[in-house]
């Protein structure tokens, strides 16, 4: 079967992918939209599981439109199952119409319920039939590769945790302790799980189900202190806490940080909001870093997400006092 495109994505990607297998990674972004073409999908792939994100809307194009790509993307990649997450144009359809908590997958055969995957080295549950989102964001692997490196013989803070992915990759490379903070004590359960996937039970791992902004002001009060913060939280959330923008409280959010901050340790902000211009909110941030003393560097995005122009929009900002 042929699709130039798919084919095209992939054989482009061959030298980097030597380099994740032999780095002990086997996620990656097999074709990534805007960048590989002009369609509204992008094929993840985690170890024999793909993911097709389709964009409804974007485009004309209908998901049936891309039948053949998934299977193409089966052989090529030699998984075993495709399994569907629709970005649709009407939300209040998503839990009605989206196979997305069906374990039956949308090609191939049925996956175990939590697969296991491994990134340089480090070994991470993903769901491939619990929600939109399947548990580690891959286009933060090089921002994950530095901080664990950073994280040696730190306190590490983990605001926004999700699955803890940061956590253990910080743990795994000889942090002195991680706390986890995230309103959802389902994905901190999660987070437990990946820690004892690696042998970390023992790890000094606390997790805290929490407010970020809530949890910094109290730690500020208690006088802790954490060498390495990371901070990485959606665009938008409502919890019990109340309603969370990255647009409206990175400020807040970055200020209570620093509150916490060890002398002469490390910050990192991320972000994908979308409603900000990549270039301006580059400069937003290193603006910020120069008010406060702080030196600003870019973080990465993988080569499987950035292969051309315009650049792939994630925000990522390392800073440390200067
Ligand atoms: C985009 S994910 C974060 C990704 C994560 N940093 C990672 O790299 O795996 C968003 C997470 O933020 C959590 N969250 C949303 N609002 C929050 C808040 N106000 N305080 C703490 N956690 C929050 C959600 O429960 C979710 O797990």
């Amino acid at each position: 079967m042929k699709n130039i495109q798919l084919e095209k994505a992939f054989s482009r990607r061959q030298e980097g992918l030597l380099k994740l297998r032999e780095s002990g990674t086997n996620c990656y972004r097999l074709f990534s939209k805007g960048y590989d073409g002009e369609v509204p999908v992008s094929f993840d792939v985690f170890g024999d599981v793909i993911i097709l994100n389709y964009y409804e809307g974007e485009y004309s194009a209908s998901v049936e439109e891309f039948r053949p790509w998934a299977k193409l993307a089966l052989e090529l990649t030699q998984s075993q199952s495709v399994y569907l997450k629709s970005a649709l144009k009407d939300r209040s359809q998503e839990r009605a119409n989206n196979p997305m908590y069906d374990l039956k997958p949308w090609m191939g055969v049925a996956s175990q319920e939590s697969v296991e995957v491994s990134e340089n080295g480090v070994k991470y549950l993903i769901r491939p039939y619990d929600g939109y989102q399947v548990g580690l964001f891959m286009d933060q692997r090089e921002n994950r590769r530095t901080l664990a490196r950073a994280a040696k013989g730190k306190r590490v803070l983990n605001l926004f945790a999700y699955t803890g992915a940061f956590s253990v990759a910080c743990a795994m490379a000889g942090a002195e302790a991680v706390t986890s903070v995230d309103v959802s004590k389902k994905v901190l359960k999660w987070a437990d799980a990946n820690f004892a996937l690696n042998g970390l039970e023992k790890f000094p791992h606390q997790r805290r189900p929490d407010d970020a902004v809530s949890f910094l002001k109290r730690a500020a009060r208690r006088s802790e202190r954490y060498g390495l913060i990371i901070i990485d939280p959606p665009s938008f959330s409502r919890s019990d806490s109340g309603v969370f923008s990255v647009e409206k409280d990175w400020k807040t959010l970055l200020k209570s940080a620093v509150a916490v901050l060890e002398p002469g340790g490390t910050l990192f902000f991320s972000s994908n909001f979308r409603g900000w211009e990549q270039e301006d909110a580059v400069d937003i941030m290193y603006q910020w870093a120069e008010s406060m003393s702080f030196d600003a560097e870019d973080g990465s995005v993988p080569f499987d997400f950035n292969l051309g122009e315009p650049g792939y929009p994630l925000l990522s900002v390392f800073l440390r006092k200067s």
